[in-house]
């Protein structure tokens, strides 16, 4: 980001910044939590489990690099080293279930995943509407994002 680019984001780039990183290590989090489900999940019908997350788990990543290039483009670098991202995240990693099978619990651990996603998105875009509109663009897409997600896996659990 050049210098006037810099200079219309009217509130605090370190701020910013620092709230970018820890949505960029929630990002990390989810993807690898969602991708080890993916790959770990069995039992009745664990195919459709299987693509459900494997196609969220790949949203997710994409929003971490959509993070990374913002964060760079904001003049500074993503988390380097992968032992800093539980650290950094907004919450803790969420523990995959034992019971491979339990689908439900699978459910559970992705809409909770998915409403602190949501929380934080939304926070930021609070935050930046109006101050800083590239920020806004890129996290009320991603927000968006999280809310479908949200409501795929919602719809799955049993009433
Ligand atoms: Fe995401
Ligand atoms: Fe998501």
């Amino acid at each position: 980001m050049g210098k006037q680019a810099r200079a219309i984001v009217d509130l605090s780039l370190k701020d910013l910044v620092k709230d970018l990183q820890k949505a960029y290590a929630d990002e990390w989090l989810a993807y690898y939590l969602y991708w080890y489900m993916a790959k770990t999940v069995s039992g009745r019908a664990y195919e459709d489990m299987q693509e459900m997350l494997e196609k969220v788990a790949k949203d997710e990543l994409e929003h971490a690099g959509e993070l990374a290039d913002l964060i760079t483009k904001l003049g500074d670098a993503p988390i380097a080293n992968p032992m800093d991202l539980e650290k950094n995240a907004n919450s803790p990693y969420l523990t995959p279930p034992k019971n491979t099978a339990d689908i439900n619990r699978i459910i559970r651990i992705v809409t909770e995943a998915e409403a602190g996603a949501i929380e934080v998105y939304n926070k930021i875009a609070k935050k930046t509407f109006g101050k800083d509109n590239v920020t806004y663009q890129l996290v009320t897409h991603i927000l968006s994002e999280e809310v479908t997600h949200e409501e795929m896996f919602e719809n799955l659990l049993e009433r």
